[in-house]
């Protein structure tokens, strides 16, 4: 009896410890505390790969009160029927999976409990291969709550490299500002230059209109020359 009442009182002592605990990572981090399981496939849920080329399908799992037999599966949306990939069940914290069945052949399970994470790898994908995986997870401890994160696989013959994107948009500006400025400068030389040639050409033409004016004098000389006459 009153080690049964001790068991169940260290018990409250070990959830109000838990509940302190979350409540400080809480202020201290800042983040919420995930008292529920969380399941996570990265910042960056998606990838491109090369066809034939082998994929790390990244998930990890976080949960603040813990698992208990913590049932996994990773799954493939095939046009709408999902396809069983991979599952298991991991029976506490840090403790590898039991149970553990891959039902692709050209899937290998790499996760690893200690660092939480139920990672899949996928050998020589094929075009079929593109589409939403799903890693899913059951913590019986939560009632049983589902919680799942999706990664999306793209596959392409031929790579584009999405990281340099960021460098290729920078580049270009600085391309293109060289260039503007470059253009600019040009332009800016060019109008000079002609701004100069018409500058040049208007004392031609001042030259000039006072030749006219001489010619015009002269024509009207020539004009009230006949008028004399
Ligand atoms: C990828 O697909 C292209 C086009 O179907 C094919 O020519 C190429 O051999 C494939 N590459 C690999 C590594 O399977
Ligand atoms: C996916 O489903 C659509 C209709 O539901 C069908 O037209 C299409 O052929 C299917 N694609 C594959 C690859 O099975
Ligand atoms: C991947 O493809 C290579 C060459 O086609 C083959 O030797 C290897 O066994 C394949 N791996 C898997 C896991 O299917
Ligand atoms: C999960 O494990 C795989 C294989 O060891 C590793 O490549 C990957 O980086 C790990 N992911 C995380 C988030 O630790
Ligand atoms: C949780 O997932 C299972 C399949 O693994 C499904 O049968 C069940 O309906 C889901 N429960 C909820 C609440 O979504």
């Amino acid at each position: 009896m009153d080690t049964k009442s001790r068991g169940h009182l260290r018990g409250r002592e070990d959830s109000s410890e838990r509940t302190v605990c979350c409540l400080l990572l809480t202020l201290i981090i800042g983040v919420c505390c995930v008292r529920a399981l969380e399941m996570s496939t990265g910042k960056i849920p998606f990838l491109e790969a090369v066809n034939g080329s082998t994929v790390l399908l990244p998930c990890t799992y976080a949960s603040c009160i813990g698992i208990k037999d913590l049932y996994f599966k990773w799954e493939f949306n095939d046009n709408g029927t999902m396809e069983m990939l991979a599952d298991a069940v991991i029976p506490m914290d840090h403790v590898d999976p039991s149970k553990l069945t891959v039902y692709h052949e050209r899937v290998n399970y790499v996760g690893s409990s200690k660092e939480n994470n139920i990672s899949i790898l996928l050998w020589n994908v094929t075009f079929e291969d593109a589409g939403v995986y799903t890693c899913f997870g059951k913590n019986p401890k939560e009632k049983n709550k589902n919680h799942s994160a999706i990664f999306t696989l793209y596959v392409v013959e031929e790579l584009k490299e999405v990281d340099n994107t960021l460098t290729k948009i920078i580049a270009s500006c600085v391309g293109g500002f060289i260039a503007a400025l470059m253009a600019f400068m040009l332009i800016k030389n060019l109008t000079l230059f002609v701004l100069a040639k018409i500058e040049e050409k208007n004392k031609e033409c001042l030259v000039t209109s006072s030749g006219i004016d001489n010619t015009e004098n002269g024509l009207s000389g020539s004009k009230t020359t006949p008028k004399k006459a």
